[in-house]
């Protein structure tokens, strides 16, 4: 997703900025620009279409080693296709404004046409274009009071920084509804979109808020006013390590962070599960249990929508509470009443997705209760909530979410057991759960040495374009992950059906050419999706079984097998085993398994 960045300091800013740029490199771009306020008083701005590394030679090329000033961006196409043209920083008409910018100016047409009136044009086709032109006709010396009238012309979501040709000693922006941080370190002064990002280079930062504007002239001394008045924010400690980019003994994060899920789970549990005890000692999951719940409410995209319908079947069939679960991008249009007894969970790795964002802030501001399961420590999401769990998944690079997942799925089957423990769940259901749960780690690790066997299925699929995903109740949402990781890794065409729900329609698509994947895990349903198998076979169409090391093979064309395990766990190994077949089948087929076309890790726009 977009990302934008400002250095100000005693460093080269075009290796600060590159090196930043190349840092967020996983979070998926198409494009990346930079300015840099030069010694000799010019701004040289260069731009590239696709990977950093051209940027950099681009900058290599010009010898952009001085300037001590600059901003960067990396973009992900939304107004207008992917050209230089519309890549960041962009430049006013009258050269001396560049503006690095996420998120959308909405009213960018009626914009557009009042500047087109004034006879200026814009040459691209991005409301950012639109939004420098515009700073430019209202601009004066003084910044705080040029963005205060500037930004009461401008309606939607942004995080701004500018850089000024005649002032190039300072940058200045604003912020609403798209994150934006300034960091510190000896050096200098930093803007971020992502706090993370400066992890490892700054000690400390300061969380810019909705509304604020700002004008930086070195670490200590800077400004920010809101609603007219200035504001003195409280700088926060800036602990962590960089952003772990090395890849070790593999060959993608993707990979890498597959194979991060044992310790994901030994994260999850830690101070918050006493496994002597059979007690979840989590506070915040003994205040949550205590509360008078009448429904909760999921609310999440993606992969985290998927884990979201997992915790469902979780808290329904633990505690008995009925779980709604909504696409965060469907819920802020659909019509709810906010309930303050009902708990709104708003479930996201980066905390900083648009739309889940924006569903939060319509809750709370209608008196609902907000509770995060949040991956990202400090983003958005976790500082709006009202209490919530961090996933403890660590750092997630590859775009295709894995890692993730499972520390939400498992939060939320605490979260559940909690729930139940505080009301009708039998002590020895619970105790018993618990005890399975422990096993986890060696669970997931057992499946992960089956990688080479899954691998090979992939390879004998790989030529095909299109495949059904099947299961039912539990493993349902599994199809959906499933489903949704091959598509975004392979480009492939994927989709995810309850098994019995395949014969009202969509059942003509299959023949030979069309291979379905199904889940079918021993318990109640296991008979019935075999029947689902029997229906797919008698059309001509091969079915992979994604079965335990105990069931039946003879039915299925190929077997996927995982190591068994008591029901309510069996997505902790399906999760895995399906992330791998993603992944071998993508390595296969040659694509970029870590930066998948047109995707972006994190959405921060609506
Ligand atoms: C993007 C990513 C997905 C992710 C979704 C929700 O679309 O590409 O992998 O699942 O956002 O992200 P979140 O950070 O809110 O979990």
């Amino acid at each position: 997703m977009c990302g934008i960045y400002g250095y100000l300091g005693e460093y080269p800013a075009s290796d600060e900025i590159l090196r930043w740029l190349r840092r967020l490199e996983y979070r998926g771009y198409d494009s990346a620009g930079l300015s840099v306020a030069r010694d000799s008083g010019d701004i040289a701005t260069v731009k590239r279409v696709g990977r950093i590394q051209e940027l950099k030679n681009a900058v290599d090329a010009i010898g952009l080693s001085d300037g001590r000033v600059g901003i960067g961006h990396t973009r992900w196409a939304t107004h207008g296709g992917v050209s230089e043209q519309n890549c960041h920083p962009h430049i006013s008409y009258d050269g001396r404004y560049h503006l690095a910018h996420n998120g959308i100016i909405e009213n960018m047409s009626e914009l557009s046409a009042k500047l087109s009136a004034q006879g200026i044009s814009c040459q691209g086709s991005t409301d950012t274009e639109v939004a420098t032109n515009l700073y430019a006709t209202i601009a004066s010396d003084d910044p705080i009071s040029s963005l205060r009238l500037f930004t009461s012309k401008i309606e939607g979501a942004y995080a701004l920084v500018f850089l000024d040709r005649d002032h190039p000693d300072r940058l200045f922006g604003a912020k609403k509804w798209s994150p934006l941080v300034l960091g510190f370190a000896e050096h200098g002064v930093y803007c971020s979109s992502d706090r993370r990002s400066l992890e490892g280079i700054c000690d400390e930062y300061v969380s810019l808020e909705d509304g604020d504007i700002f004008v930086v002239r070195s670490r200590d001394d800077y400004t920010i006013v809101n609603g007219g008045v200035q504001i003195v924010r409280d700088r926060e400690e800036l602990s962590g390590e960089e952003i772990a980019t090395e890849l070790g003994e593999f060959s993608h994060f993707m990979m890498k962070e597959i194979h991060e899920q044992p310790q994901v789970v030994e994260n999850v549990f830690a101070g918050r599960v006493n496994f002597e005890t059979a007690e979840i000692a989590s506070p915040t999951l003994k205040a949550l249990a205590k509360r008078d719940i009448s429904r909760i409410v999921i609310i999440a995209s993606g992969t985290s929508y998927h884990a979201g319908l997992v915790g469902k079947h979780y808290i329904e069939h633990l505690s008995g509470i009925e779980t709604d679960v909504v696409v965060s991008a469907e819920f802020k249009y659909s019509w709810h009443r906010i309930h303050a007894d009902r708990v709104y969970v708003f479930i996201s790795q980066s905390g900083e997705t648009a739309d889940t964002l924006e569903c939060m802030k319509l809750v709370k501001a209608k008196g609902g209760y907000a509770f995060g399961v949040v991956n990202v420590p400090g983003s958005s999401i976790a500082r709006l909530s009202d209490a919530g769990l961090y996933t403890h998944a660590g750092v997630e690079i590859g775009v295709a979410s894995t890692k993730a997942f499972t520390g939400q799925i498992l939060t939320l089957l605490l979260m559940a057991l909690a729930l139940g423990n505080a009301r009708t769940l039998p002590h020895a259901e619970y105790a018993y759960l618990l005890f399975e749960m422990r096993k986890l780690p060696d669970l997931i690790a057992r499946m992960l040495a089956r990688s080479d066997a899954i691998r090979t299925v992939a390879e004998k699929y790989a030529s095909y374009q299109n495949f059904f995903f099947l299961g039912r109740a539990l493993e349902l949402p599994m199809a959906q992950e499933g489903a949704l990781k091959l598509k975004e890794t392979t480009y492939h065409h994927a989709e995810a059906y309850s098994s019995w729900e395949l014969k009202h329609g969509s059942l003509a698509l299959i023949d030979a050419n069309f291979p379905t994947i199904i889940l079918n895990a021993d318990g109640p349903l296991h008979a019935k999706n075999q029947s689902s198998t029997q229906e797919i076979h008698a059309r001509s169409g091969p079915v992979i079984g994604v079965i335990s090391d105990r069931a039946d093979a003879a039915l299925y064309d190929d077997v996927l097998r995982f190591p068994e395990t008591v029901y309510e766990l069996v997505p902790f190994v399906q999760v895995v085993l399906l992330q791998l077949f993603a992944y071998h089948m993508t390595v296969v087929l040659g694509n970029d398994v870590d930066k998948p076309r047109n995707l972006a890790k994190s959405v921060t726009v609506e």
